[in-house]
């Protein structure tokens, strides 16, 4: 009998107890495979921590948020010698291919096992939803939804005390969720980091809809925009993969909007809001159909390949295509949200 490993690394994001009991129920019922889960992601794969996956320990797990085996910042070629580290664990388990579930840094790592000659499978997770490849990661869809409700809620209240809001979201270097939930929201300005901006320019937007008798505004912000020039900045904090670790410069944005216009402002940073709780309806279904393919894929040995979704079909795509950048927010998409600044 055929053995499948998952494990889920790196930043969680709603929709990933949905792929793993994708793989988990197709393996079983379609390729007659056992399926063993790798515990707090590349950490458990090094240090053996695994458990057995059957249909009976994935009941239930669809709606909920998280992930049930774990995840951590852990990776084997920082924390370990690559494949060699991972030897023992997959040895003992028998395993025959990994299903890696994961963003960018994870992807790269899955990437550098396949071509030491471990049989992967990545399914592209993130909220940020800036895996290449793929039309969209699941978690995205959920995430936007969550600020979009911020950004409804914050409305009132900036509108009931005239001031502007300032909505720092997630996203790291893109600005996927800022661009579609400021749209969403009908955002005044969005910030992010593929599109150089001029703290001035912000100024005047939020000093127009004032002159025109608009008394409040909502500024978007992603998180990982440069600060306005001036602004003091704190040295920078990594995570265990090396990461920088982000959040806060919607601070800067509002100190400095503030300064320049006179008007009240406020900040509200969403943070792992964004990432917890039940996935969204179309991250539930995105989701188990990347766990159907990559069980799939896994048993059928169509390795070194991640599922993406494009249009409305799952494909496999190379992982060297997958880990080729990290994918921006098309201009023309973002042009759309400028329409309405003001
Ligand atoms: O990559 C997903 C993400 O949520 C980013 O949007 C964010 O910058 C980062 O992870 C936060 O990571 P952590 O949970 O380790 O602070």
């Amino acid at each position: 009998m055929a053995v499948i490993g998952v494990l889920t690394a790196g930043g969680d994001c709603p929709g990933l107890n949905a792929v793993i009991r994708g793989v988990t129920v197709r393996a079983a019922k379609i390729h007659s495979a056992e399926v063993v889960g790798i515990r707090n992601g590349w950490e458990g794969l090094m240090e053996g921590d695994t458990v057995q996956l059957d249909r009976d320990a994935v009941r239930g797990i669809l709606v909920r948020g998280g992930t049930i085996l774990g995840s951590s910042r852990m990776d084997p070629y920082v924390h370990g010698d690559g494949l060699a580290s991972c030897a023992k664990t997959i040895e003992q388990n028998g395993i025959d291919s990994l299903v890696v579930i994961g963003g960018d840094g994870t992807l790269r790592s899955a990437l550098r096992l396949s071509q030491e000659g471990l049989p992967v499978v990545g399914v592209p997770k993130t909220i940020d939803n800036d895996i290449n490849g793929t039309d969209m990661t699941f978690g995205f869809n959920t995430a936007v939804q969550i600020a979009t409700e911020a950004i409804d809620r914050l409305v009132s209240t900036a509108e009931s005390h005239n001031r502007v809001i300032v909505v720092e979201v997630m996203g790291r270097t893109k600005g996927w969720i800022a661009t579609y939930a400021g749209i969403a929201g009908g955002a005044d300005a969005i910030l992010i980091p593929e599109v150089p901006y001029d703290i001035e320019e912000t100024a005047e937007i939020l000093r127009n809809r004032h002159r025109r008798g608009q008394r409040y505004s909502i500024v978007v912000v992603g998180e990982g925009v440069e600060p306005p020039p001036g602004a003091t900045t704190q040295q920078k904090r990594k995570d265990a993969f090396g990461f920088e670790r982000l959040g806060g410069v919607g601070f800067h944005v509002a100190t400095a909007l503030e300064q320049m216009t006179g008007f009240e402002t406020r900040v509200t940073v969403l943070g792992h809001v964004q990432r917890g709780g039940t996935p969204s309806a179309f991250d539930r279904v995105l989701a188990t159909r990347f766990g159907v393919a990559a069980a799939d894929y896994a048993a059928t040995g169509q390795t070194g390949v991640m599922t993406a979704l494009r249009g409305l079909d799952i494909v496999a795509v190379p992982m060297e295509e997958a880990c080729a950048t990290i994918r921006g927010v098309p201009a023309d998409i973002f042009e759309t949200a400028t329409m309405f600044f003001g």
